[in-house]
């Protein structure tokens, strides 16, 4: 990159305010060895009101705060509610564990603009059983109290083998539930559910069932629901713009400070991440090297650098390529030009056999896990 290519601001700033979650979920995004970092190691309300107020300053419109369950952290209101100050819009993405009535009037009271809901399924007994908790009846509970305090219901469903063909019923129940935004999103394969990974991903058949229901539901819902229907990338040739390009909208501040430029960039190796107690968020943005790594196309092989498609797609992610090549800079190996494109191959050659569901058990999120996997 150079002095010319400037980025422009993070735009989307994800706080994740704590890796505690009453939930352990088996398709979890949050990195393995979460439970290395404790509640005390947790940024305190200070110190996020800092970030919030920098990042804004730096042009930041967009702040989600997730976790984790943010929901556990009981100054959410006094983020949301500066957040509301400085004029972002501001975005809780949450299991709804701890959304109780006064919780939600009191988010209405600080501005909150928009709550994501996560179901892991439309039966009690699969949405219980890939979160490991009893939480159905009250996620559905909590879908009423969304639609009482006049926020726009937005339904998340993480969407894999175990619940693909209960696609319709997924978004029946999100009609059901008054929901105005349904997210089908087709897990991608990070962090607990690249353990998972067998388990989890589905069939090109089912894939290509859930994508036609998907779009009969569409044409004749219309306006009364969006649905948006991810694709897992495993099933395509070209990989995603993850992130829409590295350092370039994103920014996500971990529970314990460190700044990334993607939720799990800390796993790559041979790269510093700063700590927003330690960096003014403008410093990190734009002159610390682990932002700075990935920028632009000086980092690229040949085979990326050389391609017509690289400005759609940079080279895809940073994490998949160093998670299935071992390089972080390679191709991102969901991409057929990736000399590691038959590791992708493989994994979706082992899930079109029939019944091929894995009798592995899965392995859930949780701080015992987390802690025997990465001590
Ligand atoms: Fe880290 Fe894609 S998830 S770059």
């Amino acid at each position: 990159m150079t002095a010319t290519d400037r980025p422009g601001p993070p735009l989307w700033l994800l706080a994740e305010l704590t890796y505690r979650c009453p939930l352990h979920c088996a398709f979890c995004y949050n990195p393995v060895d979460f439970a290395r970092t404790s509640a005390d190691d947790e940024l305190d309300t200070e110190a996020w009101l800092r970030v919030l107020n920098e990042a804004r300053v730096l042009g930041s419109v967009q702040c989600g705060f997730s976790g984790g369950e943010p929901l556990v952290r009981d100054d959410l209101e006094v983020l949301v509610a500066e957040a509301h100050r400085l004029g972002y819009y501001t975005n809780l993405l949450t299991s709804g564990v701890g959304l109780t009535e006064d919780r939600a009037e009191a988010l209405k009271r600080a501005g909150l603009d928009h709550i994501q809901l996560s179901f892991q399924d439309t039966t009690k007994e699969l949405n219980d059983f890939l979160s490991h908790t009893r939480t159905f009846d009250l996620k559905q509970k909590v879908a009423h109290t969304i639609k009482a305090n006049g926020w726009p219901m937005v339904m998340n469903c993480v969407i894999h083998r175990l619940n693909i063909d209960h696609i319709g019923q997924i978004i029946e129940m999100a009609v059901a539930l008054g929901a105005e935004y349904l997210e089908l999103a087709n897990n991608q394969y990070y962090s607990w559910a690249l353990l998972n990974r067998d388990q989890l991903l589905p069939s090109r058949e089912q894939l290509e069932r859930a994508e036609r229901i998907t779009n009969e539901y569409r044409a004749k819902l219309g306006d009364k629901l969006r649905i948006f229907f991810v694709v897992p990338d495993y099933y395509e040739t070209r990989p995603k713009k993850c992130m829409n390009g590295w350092g370039n909208v994103f920014l996500t501040v971990t529970p314990d400070g460190t700044a990334l430029p993607c939720h799990t960039a800390k796993m790559l190796p041979g790269l510093s991440f700063p700590n927003v107690r330690e960096t003014s968020v403008g410093e990190i943005w734009y002159d610390s090297e682990g932002f700075n790594r990935y920028r632009g196309d000086g980092w690229m092989s040949d085979t990326c650098k050389t391609c017509p498609d690289k400005e759609k797609d940079l080279g895809g992610c940073r994490c998949q390529a160093f998670m299935l090549a071992g390089d972080a800079a390679a191709p991102d190996p969901v991409c057929d030009k990736s000399p590691a494109h038959q590791v992708v191959l493989d994994a979706v050659a082992r899930a079109q056999r029939p019944g091929a569901v894995s009798t592995a058990p899965l392995v859930f999120r949780d701080p015992k896990a987390s802690r025997q996997i990465a001590p």
